[in-house]
């Protein structure tokens, strides 16, 4: 295909902003896919990305549209994942595009997701075509929008094209947009072959698939490549382009987008960012930017029912073949017993893979609280990173700690911004800056992750009715007084609740927390001390009064069948508690001790 026939481009947009929707549409439109086979966001292959409406893993289409010049185009569409958890493949695949479809909700307007992912695109040289989507809409004010979008992102917005991707209004128009508003790539067909790995996934009946977006150079069925971070070398079993299908394709040109297979073991063996060349004859120097992406939140993973450790194992080592951004070793805990310390890029990736573990795999799973990566500056100089805040050596041996820090942007309507300030204030925020963009306020602030990665999202949805948006990306580690606390159960250190805190606020968390338990953990026979510790030093403390649990007290003896079934519910309610000592704690405590409203 000739270079000036292709248009490579990605949507980015707002979670909810229509995305799935525009880009089911435009496959639609164009034939791509019989009418018969098509279903609602057939880009979003995984079960959970469709039931949550998220974009998880990249995937591309391959359009065929004959234009209002005559000729028939190549339209390549990455679809990038919206959230801030995935933002590293959303950079890598802005990379393999030259422009982007900017896709704002009419009714709406620009929200911190948008920003986030729009400068990406800025920075990655796209040419930009904003699209103003649910005109259908009767709250849509489109003219609002355009000042919205040339205000915030200084981007003219006069030549939108507006469209309701629901009803199919204004599709065409988009169309053409891509073709005439869009440059086509550029490349040499007679350089040597540089590719880049823009995503890869395990399919069960493939194996691994490697998406590439070739740069330079051909690439054909039968090569054999060199895979440039990890010099591995496989030939290439299989090429194709996806429509969304797989459909063979005999070679790869300078701007073309595929996929191939080349027998390879694991997902984790593919680095996204990867520079792909062949094994003779390559090029000298990869592309630039390469950087693996790191977990930032890690957090334990142990089964409620401790003979259910090896099919964790099993199911977690299923996963990690197909995601390469999750990390995982082995943890032995002694309120838990044997389980797994996790890696995650974000909160939203941890849940993820949480409820696939659980849904795919049919696993019951405590899940302990979601820590940051603290640096410990030891006073012999070591610098150790601290993944588990159960795993804190004693103080005497630390110097300083240092914990990372993020640049959060907030966007939120006036009324709730009070409300936001005083979150952030409440969770160490320092502001940075406050702009104002018609009705809505974006903030942005300077925020510890350790307390943003718990519940801060959460906080935010509730105290704004689900009306603010937010973005972040880590800045710098920094240096802070920060304390391991640990909590006690009946005298006996729960490991799996230990946290890092700051010291200012030790108390008021360990007074919220050791309430908090008091709450969850069931009455016992004994009366049972709850505490909240730094070092040997309690800082809370609560006690759980002793009693009996009759539930079948209140059927009178009468109903056999209802007396059976309370009993049952009760049993129901036992397989979701761990033993501690001589205390039974509800796995859902773990994760309800930590909430701080
Ligand atoms: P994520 O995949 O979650 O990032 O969201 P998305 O941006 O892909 O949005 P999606 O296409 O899933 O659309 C979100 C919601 O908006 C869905 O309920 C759509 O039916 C609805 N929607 C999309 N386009 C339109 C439109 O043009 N008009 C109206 N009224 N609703 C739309």
């Amino acid at each position: 295909t000739q270079l000036d026939h292709i248009r490579n481009f990605s949507i980015v947009a707002h979670i909810d902003h229509g995305k799935s929707t525009l880009a089911d549409r435009l496959i639609q439109m164009t034939g791509t896919v019989a009418e018969r086979d098509m279903k609602a966001q057939l880009l979003d292959s995984m079960d959970i990305e469709r039931e949550r409406g998220i974009t998880i893993k990249a995937n591309s289409v391959r359009i065929e549209y004959p234009a209002k010049d005559g000729r028939t185009y190549i339209l390549n569409l990455i679809d990038t994942p919206g959230h801030v958890d995935f933002a590293y493949e959303v950079s890598r695949s802005m990379r393999a595009v030259e422009g982007s479809l900017l896709v704002v909700d009419a009714s709406q307007g620009v929200e911190a997701q948008t920003l986030a992912n729009v400068y990406q695109a800025l920075d990655a040289g796209h040419e930009i075509v904003p699209v103003l989507n649910k005109i259908d809409l009767p709250a849509a004010d489109p003219d609002r929008v355009k000042a919205n979008i040339e205000d915030v992102i200084g981007l003219d917005a006069s030549d939108a094209v507006m469209i309701s991707a629901k009803s199919g209004l204004g599709i065409p128009d988009v169309l053409e947009a891509i073709v005439t508003r869009l440059p086509a790539p550029q490349g040499e067909r007679d350089a040597p072959l540089r590719a880049m790995l823009v995503d890869s996934w395990y399919d069960s009946y493939l194996g691994v698939v490697v998406m590439i977006r070739v740069m330079d150079g051909v690439i054909r069925k039968g090569d054999r490549i060199r895979m440039m971070q990890t010099n591995a070398i496989y030939p290439i079993d299989r090429l194709a382009v996806l429509k969304p299908k797989m459909t063979d394709i005999a070679e790869l040109g300078p701007g073309e987008i595929g996929v191939f297979t080349a027998s390879i073991k694991q997902v984790r063996d593919t680095r996204v960012g990867d520079t792909i060349t062949h094994e003779r004859k390559g090029c000298e120097a990869p592309l630039p930017g390469f950087k693996p992406a790191q977990p930032v939140v890690f957090c334990g993973l142990f089964p409620v029912d401790a003979a259910d450790f090896e099919d964790l194992r099993d199911a977690i080592e299923k996963l990690a073949l197909n995601d390469a951004s999750f990390s995982y070793e082995m943890e032995t805990s002694a309120a838990l017993g044997f389980g797994f310390r996790c890696g995650f890029l974000g909160l939203l990736h941890l849940e993820v893979i949480r409820e696939r573990l659980e849904r795919e795999f049919d696993l019951d799973l405590i899940t302990t609280a979601p820590s940051v990566v603290f640096k410990l500056h030891m006073k012999d100089g070591e610098v150790r990173d601290l993944h588990n805040p159960a795993d804190m050596p004693d103080l005497t041996y630390v110097d300083h700690i240092e914990e990372p820090r993020i640049k959060a942007t907030i966007m939120v309507p006036d009324e709730y911004l009070g409300d936001i300030l005083k979150l952030c204030q409440d969770r160490r925020g320092i502001q940075l800056n406050l702009t104002y963009a018609g009705p809505r306020a974006m903030v942005e602030y300077d925020l510890p992750l350790a307390e943003v990665v718990f519940d801060f999202y959460d906080r935010l949805k509730s105290v704004t009715k689900g009306y603010a948006s937010f973005d972040y990306s880590i800045s710098e580690y920094r240096e802070d007084h920060l304390v391991k606390m640990s909590i006690l159960v009946n005298d006996e250190p729960v490991d799996a609740l230990s946290i890092m805190v700051h010291r200012d606020r030790a108390e008021a968390r360990g007074r919220v927390m050791v309430e908090k338990l008091k709450e969850l953990i069931p009455r016992h026979m004994f009366k049972i001390p709850i505490q909240a510790a730094i070092g040997a030093r309690v800082i809370a403390r609560e006690t759980l009064s002793a009693m009996r649990k009759d539930v079948t007290a209140k059927c009178y003896g009468g109903d056999a069948s209802r007396k059976r079934k309370l009993l049952d519910k009760q049993k129901e309610g036992k397989k979701k508690m761990r033993q501690f000592g001589k205390v039974e704690i509800p796995q859902t405590a773990f994760i309800q001790a930590l909430k701080m409203d």
